[in-house]
């Protein structure tokens, strides 16, 4: 038995989650207002014999005990491996950074450590730094805001931090693989940043990954940051984390800017729970690390980039990863730091007006419609229409109801027809009949994840065929855990970097099974298809018990109504995962006979 499963079986769910939350018993069961949403009516379910949770209300989520401390505690699983292991008392085998790796990972933070307070020293204590400091205090921050980010000034000059570098004990090889210096095609060394502002890139930790350095005489480009190092990995990193996370997590919100005075604008008026994205696009990490804080992000990001952010990913993250994405409108032509200088009302008024993606994007999508003609208004409904369908939440689905209908002043129910209309058409006549609904087999399940595992890893450009496998899908959390890191890396090396020890062991078990040698891809696609059924088989028989039970006890109304509803969406789902079986298949043979 692996030391997680150990941790698991050593563990009583109900006694866990009973910590956090009051539990009722509930026929075999239990039950217990959501610990995750606000809510007045239980929907949150533990079912001790499958070991799982459930919240049949707004989160409509749920797993096992590792994802319920995961999410609770903000928690990664490494951090709550370690959590339980030692509530059970089972020991884990030390945390091992591949010995080098981990030297010399500690060495980049040093060096950059250093850099940060060469930077600061030369702002704060120097007539160099004048200007610099001069120019921060003029845009409005405050002494102890420069001294909270570490802000600093580089030089105008080619050796200095190098020469400051050396003297604190650093070989150059140090310096170049934390970016700090480059080589001349000479071969000589010199300084990365001149004559800039300097940001430093903090993680969770505080710890200084990169720097972003900011012109201050109008040379492009306007912000040079350090290159991609093995602590520095800019799609990844969060301005401002260190400082954020603990606001964010009882906030129970994100605010997303984009730029680091934003960040440190905000920080200044008491917004704390604000934090940056580095420049680029909102990426599927950014999400995962943020949703361990938080469900709730807002975007304050300029119109153009929110509205393509909300065009492109922001619907599959929220549906996806559950998070709730707002919008938040700003004044036109200002960034936030100048809003929040100039009246730090009209920013919380901003945040607290965020609009919905789902309002968001009817507008949005609305304004290429000319809606004063009913052919037009026909055709944006046409086109909203199934990307309401997919949306999975009752509440957000409403919602997008009702901003279409009042925006097209077509009434509720009229639209809601529509939208159940092409729901019937997709869905089997007959419901699910509960009877034929087999418990998921959970001898299989392992074999099958590993097996799905084995083909990914050695074939990652199947990522982009299979899309719709979900961490949700692996039963298994070690194995869950392998492929959230695969998501987020082809390398293999990089791969076992990023993995704990125990689940670092599963992970060479797994490369040493066999894989299909030939039509890779189609078994690949089966194999999700297989691990897709299985959980939404689980999901349904978990709602049939609940199901079952609140009707014997009488419960209430709406809540067996919600039920039978999100069950209508498994069996679409369902019907989904049997219809494209064949057809995988039929593609496959004519792709063969080509
Ligand atoms: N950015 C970047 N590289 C650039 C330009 C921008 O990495 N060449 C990133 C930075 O994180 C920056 C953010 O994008 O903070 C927003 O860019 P911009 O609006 O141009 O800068 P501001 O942050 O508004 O800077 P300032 O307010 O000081 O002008
Ligand atoms: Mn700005």
């Amino acid at each position: 038995m692996s030391t997680v499963d150990e941790v698991k079986q050593k563990l009583d769910i109900v006694e866990v989650i009973g910590q956090y939350t009051k539990l009722t018993k509930a026929g075999r069961n239990f039950k217990a207002v959501c610990p995750f949403h606000n809510e007045k009516t239980p929907s949150f379910y533990v079912f001790p014999e499958r070991q799982s949770w459930h919240c049949f209300g707004a989160c409509s989520t749920g797993g096992d005990v590792f994802t319920f401390v995961m999410k609770k505690e903000g928690l990664d699983f490494g951090e709550t491996l370690r959590l339980l292991a030692d509530k059970v008392g089972v020991s884990l085998p030390t945390h091992i950074e591949a010995g080098p790796k981990k030297d010399e990972k500690d060495k980049l933070f040093q060096v950059n450590e250093s850099a940060v307070q060469y930077y600061h020293n030369l702002l704060v204590n120097s007539s160099v730094g004048e200007k610099a400091k001069n120019y921060l205090l003029g845009r409005g921050l405050t002494m102890k805001s420069i001294n909270d980010f570490q802000l600093g000034v580089s030089p105008d000059a080619w050796e200095n931090l190098l020469n400051y570098l050396k003297e604190k004990g650093f070989s150059e090889n140090e310096m170049l693989d934390a970016g700090l210096i480059m080589k001349n095609e000479d071969g000589r060394a010199r300084d990365r940043f001149h004559n800039r502002l300097m940001f430093p890139i903090r993680d969770a930790r505080g710890r200084t990954t990169g720097f972003s350095g900011r012109e201050q005489d109008g040379s492009q480009p306007k912000y040079i940051n350090s290159p991609q190092t093995i602590i520095f990995d800019k799609s990844g990193t969060i301005y401002g984390i260190d400082m954020a996370a603990a606001s964010i997590r009882t906030k129970d919100r994100v605010v997303i800017v984009e730029g680091y005075m934003d960040v440190i604008m905000a920080h200044q008026y008491g917004f704390t729970n604000v934090v940056a994205s580095m420049g680029t696009a909102i990426t599927e990490k950014h999400i995962a690390i943020l949703k361990r804080l938080t469900k709730n992000i807002a975007l304050a990001l300029d119109p153009d980039k929110a509205g393509e952010e909300a065009m492109t990913h922001s619907v599959d993250y929220e549906n996806t990863a559950e998070v709730e994405i707002m919008v938040v409108t700003l004044p036109a032509d200002e960034d936030p730091d100048e809003v929040i200088k100039r009246d730090p009302k009209i920013w919380e008024t901003a945040i607290a007006n965020a609009s919905p993606l789902a309002e968001y994007m009817v507008n949005f999508t609305a304004s290429k419609f000319d809606l004063t003609k009913t052919t037009e208004k026909s055709k944006l409904i046409g086109q909203l229409i199934p990307l309401i369908a997919k949306v999975k939440n009752d509440l957000r689905r409403d919602r997008w109801l009702r901003t279409l209908s009042k925006l097209t002043k077509i009434e509720y129910n009229v639209i809601e027809g529509l939208l159940k209309k092409s729901l019937i058409d997709t869905t089997a006549r007959k419901p699910l009949n509960r009877s034929a609904i087999v418990p998921v087999d959970t001898i299989g399940y392992n074999a099958r994840e590993e097996y799905c595992l084995a083909i990914l890893l050695q074939h990652p450009e199947l990522k982009k065929q299979e899309e719709g496998l979900q961490p949700d899908y692996f039963q298994n959390v070690v194995n869950r855990e392998i492929y959230c890191a695969c998501l987020e890396t082809d390398d293999t090396a990089a791969l076992k970097e990023k993995l704990e020890p125990v689940v670092r062991e599963k992970l060479e078990v797994i490369t040493t099974k066999h894989t299909p040698a030939d039509r890779v891809g189609v078994k690949y696609t089966e194999c999700v298809l297989a691990l897709r059924k299985a959980f939404l088989m689980n999901q349904e028989a978990m709602r049939a018990e609940v199901f079952a039970m609140e009707t014997e006890t009488g419960g209430a109304g709406a809540a067996l109504a919600r039920l039978k509803e999100e069950g209508i969406e498994t069996s679409i789902q369902l019907k989904d995962v049997f219809a494209r079986k064949p057809r995988v298949i039929r593609r496959a043979n004519g792709r063969r006979n080509n």
